[in-house]
């Protein structure tokens, strides 16, 4: 309805004097009407004069009025406007149709003029609350979008900063588990994984190794290999992680505990801390740690210099001594070969300085 609160109501009928005299009785009433003579015109008119109601002829030369009623109503534009069926076929089955095609009331020839009025006020109405709801939900709807989207900033906000006062201590900047993000994400993407699971792997998979915070630094700092019993306190980080994030009860902190468990877990059992094998690792591990292990070997470490990208997926896919493909799941080292090129994009975009 306009701002002057006069409701435009548009007249469709072939034959002019019918056309007339319905603009007078509504002119009378205080509405501004505009007019059609052909039931294809009217689409494109309701389209672009957004009437507050529709005023149909029903027996017209080229479309009759219940295609025309079909066409409003099956467009999502012109859908919510109102419409009177009028009609000199008084029959049952006539009016039938017409409700079946969408209309929502029926006028008969001649014309009862208070019969119209009532009409044309009730279905104003109707127009009116559905104008007034249709807002509402667009207001709702944008609150709320707006809403989740603060607080998901604020929640990866958060996990970035905890993440990197966990790993500050070996590694220069908060990097490697932004890339860790990225990487989780690609392979989930890439192995069409629900993009509910992408979202959440991008926001739980920094949390693989917060329980390096636990890790005394002579152990995590030491520049060289580790003695037998230096292995068993760092092999300790993933448990000491878990337990840090069993507290929390999102769906990030859940699937982040259950990446930080088994993220050094193989897939042929020779893994930690449980020799898990095969399935019984969590997917969300498996992908956790080919990105894990991608992003160790291009990165410096106290203990070790970084390594170009082609030299990390050779390391990757035919082993090294430490790293066999045989700790991968071999779907997800497939899925990490093809994807290979986009690990490299994501650590040239989020190099350590
Ligand atoms: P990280 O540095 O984040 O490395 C994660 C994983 O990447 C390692 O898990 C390993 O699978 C792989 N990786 C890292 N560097 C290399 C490498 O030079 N060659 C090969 N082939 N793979 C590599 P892993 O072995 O379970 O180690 C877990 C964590 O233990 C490492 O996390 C790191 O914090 C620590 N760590 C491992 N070895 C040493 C070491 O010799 N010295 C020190 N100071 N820390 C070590
Ligand atoms: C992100 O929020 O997309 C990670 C930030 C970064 O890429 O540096
Ligand atoms: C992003 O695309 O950078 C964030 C999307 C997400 O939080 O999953
Ligand atoms: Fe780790
Ligand atoms: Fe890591």
């Amino acid at each position: 309805m306009n701002s002057n609160n006069r409701a435009t109501i548009l007249i469709v009928d072939d034959e002019e004097r019918n056309v007339k005299l319905l603009e007078a009785l509504l002119h009378a009433d205080g509405h501004a009407t505009l007019s059609a003579s052909k039931g294809r015109d009217v689409l494109a008119l309701a389209v672009a004069e957004q009437p507050d109601l529709i005023l149909l002829d029903i027996m017209m030369p080229d479309m009759d009025g219940f295609e025309t009623v079909a066409r409003l109503k099956a467009d999502p534009r012109t859908q919510r406007v109102p419409v009177i069926m009028v009609t000199a076929l008084d029959d049952r089955e006539s009016k039938l149709r017409a409700l079946e095609a969408g209309a929502e009331e029926f006028l008969s020839k001649p014309i009862d003029r208070a019969d119209l009025r009532v009409r044309v006020r009730n279905l104003l109405r109707l127009k009116e609350f559905g104008d007034f709801l249709a807002n509402h939900n667009r207001i709702l709807d944008e609150q709320v979008k707006e809403r989740t989207a603060q607080l998901e900033e604020a929640y990866r906000d958060t996990v970035f900063t905890l993440v990197r006062a966990a790993e500050h201590k070996d590694e220069e900047t908060g990097h490697h588990v932004r890339r860790i993000s990225h990487y989780c994400r690609l392979l989930a993407q890439a192995m069409d994984l629900s993009t509910d699971f992408q979202h959440t792997i991008y926001l739980a998979s920094p949390m693989h190794d917060v329980g390096k915070i636990g890790i005394p630094d002579h152990v995590l700092l030491k520049p060289g290999g580790f003695t037998p019993e230096e292995w068993s306190i760092m092999k300790t980080h993933s448990a000491l992680g878990a337990s840090i994030l069993a507290s929390g009860t999102s769906p990030y902190t859940r699937m982040g505990a259950e990446i930080a468990l088994n993220h050094h877990e193989h897939w042929d059992g020779s893994g930690y801390p449980n020799g898990l094998q095969g399935a019984a690792i969590p997917l969300t591990a498996r992908i956790m740690q080919i990105c894990d292990v991608y992003d160790a070997l291009r990165s410096r470490r106290p203990y070790k210099a970084p390594i170009a990208h082609a030299r990390t997926v050779e390391i990757i896919t035919q082993g090294d001594g430490r790293t066999r493909p045989e700790h991968f799941d071999p779907a997800v080292l497939a899925c990490f070969v093809r994807q290979a090129e986009r690990f490299a994009a994501i650590y040239d975009q989020h190099v350590d300085e």
